[in-house]
């Protein structure tokens, strides 16, 4: 009896020691379940919220919305004919400008809408300027919608001979260099080009603007004269020429005129203020004035018959 009874206790203690044993892998194997299926959530949220992903879900957007702009922009394209397939001197950033332009200008083809926006003629002078690009070099652009910083002085001026100019007068050295080549030349015939008026500081042109301002007034003294910081003078790269004899004013009634007209270019320079551009240069006609832009740049000025500020807008590009 006592020997049954001790072997029951036995097998119920086993049968314990099982169920203890099957409760325990339970335990172990629910654990590592919730442990397993934890880790998997942590990382799916790692994931999808790590910079890779952040950058796929943005790019995904910006083409969402680039898309859009694509084809809110061809709307725009359709109005002004795709000009932007005919022409390299579209410039996307100025499509709503084009656009406004043509609104109040249509009569005018859409080459030259954008021609005309390129040089700013949607904007009133001296509005909303920007400042020159290419400072010391030829292709420097200056006038109502460029300005030059008041400490902007043009490096390696060069004061020219007083055999063709006046005391004093300087300008930057390739163009002292090649107005000295061209006086030379045009002296060979007789002819006497003088250089009356060269670089002028900005403080120099604060004292010849407020003269013709306190003249004229402000109006009239804006249409031949520059506000200081945007007067070309101030490059280093302009100069006012007469022959020694007749007023300055009178340049073109010269032989001198007449003679450069023809060679100018040759040498680099070119008429700044033409005639029947006022619009462009925002200048009235001055036959006195040149500006030195180097000989391919003058050459191609002169063959194609156009302001400066219409290479600027169609050749530099650099809006
Ligand atoms: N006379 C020219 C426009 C100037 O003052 O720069
Ligand atoms: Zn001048």
């Amino acid at each position: 009896m006592i020997e049954l009874g001790d072997n029951m206790s036995v097998r119920i203690k086993r049968k314990i020691k099982i169920k203890w044993k099957n409760l325990l892998i339970l335990l172990v194997f629910s654990f590592l379940l919730i442990f397993g299926i934890t880790e998997i959530v942590v990382c799916i949220v790692k994931v999808a919220s790590s910079p890779k992903t952040e950058e796929k879900t943005k790019k995904k957007e910006k083409k969402k919305k680039e898309v859009k702009y694509i084809s809110e922009d061809d709307e725009k394209l359709k109005v002004l004919n795709y000009v932007n397939k005919k022409v390299d001197y579209f410039n996307p950033d100025y499509i709503d400008r084009y656009i406004q332009y043509k609104e109040k200008n249509d009569d005018l083809d859409d080459k030259q809408i954008v021609k005309n926006v390129n040089m700013n003629l949607d904007k009133e002078q001296y509005k909303d300027t920007k400042s020159a690009k290419n400072l010391n070099t030829i292709k420097i652009l200056v006038n109502k919608h460029y300005s030059l910083d008041k400490n902007y002085t043009p490096d390696n001026l060069e004061e020219i001979s007083n055999r063709y100019a006046l005391e004093g007068m300087e300008m930057v050295k390739e163009a002292a260099d090649a107005f000295e080549n061209m006086a030379k030349d045009a002296q060979k015939e007789n002819l006497k080009i003088i250089a009356m008026s060269t670089y002028r500081s900005y403080n120099y042109q604060i004292k010849v603007y407020n003269q013709y301002v306190k003249a004229d007034g402000e109006e009239k003294a804006d249409t031949y004269s520059g506000r200081p910081g945007y007067s070309e003078h101030q490059t280093g790269l302009a100069v006012d020429v007469y022959n020694g004899k007749t007023n300055y004013t009178k340049f073109e009634e010269t032989e001198e005129f007449e003679w450069m007209s023809e060679h100018a270019h040759e040498y680099g320079f070119i008429l700044r203020f033409p005639k029947g551009k006022e619009k462009e240069t925002g200048y009235t006609y001055e036959s006195w004035h040149y500006r030195y832009v180097g000989p391919t740049i003058a050459k191609y000025i002169k063959k194609h018959n156009i302001s400066f500020e219409e290479y600027y807008a169609t050749k530099i590009k650099d809006w």
